[in-house]
């Protein structure tokens, strides 16, 4: 089964055996006969944040249940339960439309619920461990739990599915708090000299939408899985040596000894912005993103991270690690 149309690298691929189950229940017997016959198995969402191989052994699962419920909680809050298939940009259109607050930041991110507290998503200054109260989880064994936020081990563009979850179980549904009371939060860029206050949390999604759109290419258009490193965080000994030399050096202090340092403004200074290797490239607008300039695939990318991540540690002393998945 083709996995092209299942990434937004939009490389060709392949599973060799593939499911969309539209229920927990058929989420279970798929997982049933994956384990009684010894399949290896990859569980994908919207394929936002992966690199695929040409092939992808065993079964590979896109959870497709897409029920969202909203349940009104104790004073201003509601409480949206969304099902792992329902797409995240979707949601926050519609919870922004309803006039709530909480994941309006959120805007545009390509992908879907299920995948979101993977990677724990992040931009504009919220990240999704701010919102969520609970992930709903089917083991591969059949098992179902519920896991608090709080033990979900969130950090920066991390969580338990990265590390003890890990190819372990299926994300099934989320559990969201969200608030009716206002609660812009404007302070990331350039975001509040885009907003009129008082604003409605649509007005504050469409402003944070129209951002992304001027920087991030579309990947319907130019194939891409945002940003492909994690932001570095340095010995605070180190970003001082760096701004001697660096004064213009973007950074922003994460505790007394670290420092985070943008990828994106390490790669240009690289001189990568803009650049294309064959069928792969670096995003004319966005340092960070590698794009494919068509015909594209695993083993070109990740040669230009390698060329990227070696001439960025020559010049700064820093090692970018890849954010997106590897799969295949
Ligand atoms: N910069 C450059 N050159 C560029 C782009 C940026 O020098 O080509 C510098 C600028 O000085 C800018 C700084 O880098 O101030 C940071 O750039 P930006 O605000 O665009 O954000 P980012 O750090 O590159 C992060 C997230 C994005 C998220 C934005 C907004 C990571 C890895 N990326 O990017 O998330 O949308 O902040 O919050 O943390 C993603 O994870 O896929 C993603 C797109």
């Amino acid at each position: 089964v083709s996995l092209t149309e299942h990434n937004t690298l939009g490389f060709v691929s392949k599973a060799e055996w593939f499911a969309a189950p539209t229920t927990v229940d058929e989420c279970k017997a798929v997982l049933a006969e994956a384990q009684q016959r010894s399949l290896s198995i990859t569980v994908l969402g919207g394929g936002s944040n992966v690199i695929l191989a040409p092939f992808v052994p065993g079964l590979v699962i896109v959870p497709s249940m897409t029920t969202v419920r909203y349940d009104e909680g104790a004073q201003d809050t509601v409480r949206v339960y969304a099902e792992a298939g329902v797409d995240w940009p979707a949601l926050v259109v519609e919870t922004a439309e309803h006039g709530l607050w909480g994941i309006e930041n959120l805007a545009l991110i390509p992908g879907r619920c299920g995948a979101a507290p993977v990677q724990n998503i992040g931009a504009y200054g919220v990240e999704l461990a701010d919102v969520i109260d609970a992930i709903h989880v089917l083991h591969f064994d059949g098992t179902e739990t519920v896991i608090p936020a709080r033990e979900a081990a969130f950090g920066y563009r991390d969580s338990i599915f990265k590390h003890a979850l890990a190819g372990r179980c299926l994300i099934t549904a989320i559990e969201l708090i969200v608030h009716r009371q206002a609660e812009p939060k404007l302070a990331y860029g350039d975001l509040a000299a885009r907003v009129t206050l008082p604003c409605t949390p649509a007005e504050v999604a469409a402003a944070v939408s129209a951002v992304r759109r001027e920087k991030l290419p579309d990947p319907r258009k130019l194939g891409n899985a945002g940003s492909f490193f994690k932001n570095p965080v340095i010995a605070r000994a180190h970003a001082e040596r760096l701004l001697e030399q660096h004064a213009s050096m973007p950074h922003f202090t994460v505790s007394d000894t670290e420092v985070k340092v943008p990828a994106a403004w390490l790669i240009d200074q690289c001189g990568f912005k803009g650049c294309t290797y064959g069928t792969v490239g670096v995003h004319d607008r966005q340092a960070l993103v590698l794009v494919n300039r068509g015909g594209g695939d695993a083993t070109a990318l990740m040669a230009l991270a390698e060329r990227i991540r070696q001439q960025v540690e020559a010049r700064f002393g820093i090692v970018l690690e890849p954010e997106p998945r590897q799969i295949g």
